[in-house]
């Protein structure tokens, strides 16, 4: 049955970490409406709670207080989130926080010396697992500035750093080569940091407070790949998403879409507190393979195993490249896709750093091994859709980690 209707999603899942975390540091009450209600924003939630900070959530609406941090009495668990785990690790140590820090079992699988190497340039120092979990966080008095050229593109570990600066003495400027998604930079500077950015971001020694603020989360993007996804796939369908985050940064994946030959217009743009929001319609047509490189993968990061459910049924090849961030994210994602799709029939060769699909079209119904991770689920649970039969996922609650409300939203456009 063609897909016909419009939905509003749950917010986006990058700007409500950051939006607490920031709540955090602001001076009086913030308040944010439509926040993620997702496991992983939660982590992000508590651990700020176990650090003296007060915050009261009722349904999608939270309340932070922002003001002084206080050296948490317990380990700070930080479940299956990676945002959470980096992003406090450069916050506390700006704040002059030691803490230690641990994990779900994925999460303590994950490399971490990445966001450990700048800080300690800044003068922090850490007790961990050979760069992983479990970490202990020595914060000295005063943090020192630093230059620092990235060497992954990574907006997890880019923001740690810029948190970090806002505790440190002199200027930061942290340097990468692709761009990866700058929520971080826009939220500070629309709060009155002293931050530019560019290739080159530059933060300015820090001295005035952050205001507090009110925000309501626009919907995320990367939840509504999946329903855009499933509408391309379908043919005569289309289906409007309200209240996207269309951040260019965060928005890729419906560039790619288009370039795949689905119909993709963009309608009701505007800018709330920095950034770009807009109604996304999209229109089922034949599909075409695509060619995915480094420099698209940050844009696309968390959206490829949708994508490679979408190659799947297009009339030529998909060739991702460039993408080796994806073995080291809740799940080895390069595996879990060319296992997966290979047991339902596809034609798929596996690449250190990507994938080659050969479409079939007709994929069958199989077991599927989720790893625990969530966007495995959600992308196999839409490929349900277009094969005869159902697939058997193994685990669908880890769909709680960052999506809870996806299976309902799901039967409001699947008739
Ligand atoms: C995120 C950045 C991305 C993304 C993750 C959320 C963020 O990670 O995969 O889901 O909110 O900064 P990297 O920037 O480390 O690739």
């Amino acid at each position: 049955m063609p897909i016909n209707g419009s939905i509003i999603l749950p917010g986006d899942k990058s700007l409500s970490h950051r939006s607490l975390m920031i709540g955090a540091l602001s001076n009086g009450m913030s308040v944010i409406n439509n926040i993620s209600t997702g496991e992983d924003v939660e982590s992000t939630r508590r651990c700020l709670i176990e650090c003296g900070i007060f915050s009261e959530k009722i349904k999608s609406k939270v309340e932070i207080h922002g003001g002084k941090f206080s050296e948490p009495n317990n380990i700070l668990n930080c479940g299956n989130s990676g945002t959470t785990l980096r992003l406090l690790m450069g916050l506390l140590a700006g704040q002059g926080i030691s803490a230690k820090f641990i994990g779900d079992k994925s999460l303590s699988a994950r490399p971490m010396n990445r966001v450990l190497v700048p800080l300690e340039e800044m003068g922090v120092s850490f007790n961990s697992n050979d760069g992983y979990l479990p970490i202990t966080m020595n914060v000295p008095e005063q943090l020192n500035a630093i230059s620092y050229n990235m060497s992954i593109a990574s907006a997890q570990v880019k923001s740690s750093i810029i948190f970090a600066s806002l505790g440190a003495m002199g200027d930061t400027s942290i340097y990468e080569e692709i761009k990866t998604r700058d929520h971080t930079e826009i939220m500070l500077s629309n709060l009155g940091v002293d931050i530019k950015t560019n290739k080159k971001i530059k933060i300015k020694e820090n001295k005035r407070s952050i205001k507090n603020f009110n925000m309501t989360i626009p919907g995320d993007p990367s939840s509504a790949s999946f329903f855009a996804a499933l509408t391309a796939m379908i043919p005569n369908s289309n289906l409007t998403i309200k209240n996207i985050l269309a951040n260019p940064t965060r928005t890729g994946f419906f560039t790619i879409l288009k370039k795949m030959g689905t119909d993709i217009k963009w309608e009701n743009m505007r800018v709330e507190c920095g950034e770009l929001i807009g109604d996304v319609c999209i229109n089922s047509q034949p599909l075409c393979g695509i060619d995915i490189d480094s420099e698209m993968v940050p844009s696309i990061i968390d959206e490829i195993p949708i994508i490679s459910i979408l190659a799947t049924q297009a009339d030529s090849p998909t060739n991702v490249s460039g993408a080796s961030e994806l073995r080291v994210k809740e799940s080895d994602r390069i595996k879990a896709i060319c296992i997966n799709l290979s047991n339902m029939g596809c034609e798929i060769i596996e690449k250190k750093d990507g994938f080659i699909i050969n479409p079939v079209k007709k994929l069958y119904s199989t077991s599927i091994n989720s790893f625990n991770d969530h966007r495995i689920a959600m992308s196999f649970m839409i490929a349900n859709n277009i094969i005869d039969g159902e697939n058997i996922i193994d685990n669908t609650n880890c769909i709680n980690i960052s999506f809870p409300e996806f299976e309902d939203i799901l039967k409001t456009i699947v008739k």
